[in-house]
């Protein structure tokens, strides 16, 4: 899969370990940055370029992190055809793909660990949408709101 990936420096060393691990599981890799660990940069500015590729479908899936993962994941949402949300636990990460077509994963650099944060990457990388009746349901009926 073509996967973006985007961190502020509350994220930005988880962000350097994940990077490796999703080149190692053959994956292509957009990076947006930040580039270098620098105190004073805004989640923003790297988590909404990555939200709109992800929205135009220029890369199948995101993953942003920031210091708690919680900016993240509010940057993204505000993006539409973006379903993000913050993930901690392994059950979260692929029945949030699986149930709620989720499509980019926030993670929190100062609350998850290296190993940790690989699983819950592995986990949504691999699930899939099921596609189910009432998934879908729920699902038009968000897309619904994206207009209000
Ligand atoms: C940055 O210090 C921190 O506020 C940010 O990375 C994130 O945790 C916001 O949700």
């Amino acid at each position: 899969m073509k996967i973006g990936i985007a961190a502020d420096h509350g994220g930005f060393a988880l962000k350097q370990i994940i990077q490796p691990y999703l080149v190692s599981l053959a994956h292509e890799i957009v990076d947006f940055g930040a580039y270098e660990h620098n105190d004073l940069d805004d989640y923003p500015d790297f988590v909404a370029p990555l939200a709109k590729a992800v929205s135009a479908k220029e890369i199948d899936r995101g993953i942003a992190v920031c210091g708690s993962g919680v900016g993240a994941a509010i940057v993204a949402n505000k993006v539409k055809g973006v379903r993000a949300s913050l993930i901690t636990d392994y059950f979260s990460a692929h029945q949030g793909v699986e149930d709620d077509d989720m499509n980019l994963l926030c993670l929190g650099g100062r609350i998850t660990g290296p190993s940790v944060a690989k699983e819950l990457v592995r986990s949504f990388l691999d699930a899939k949408f099921s596609g189910g009746e009432k998934y879908v349901r729920r699902l038009n009926k968000i897309i619904a709101l994206e207009s209000c």
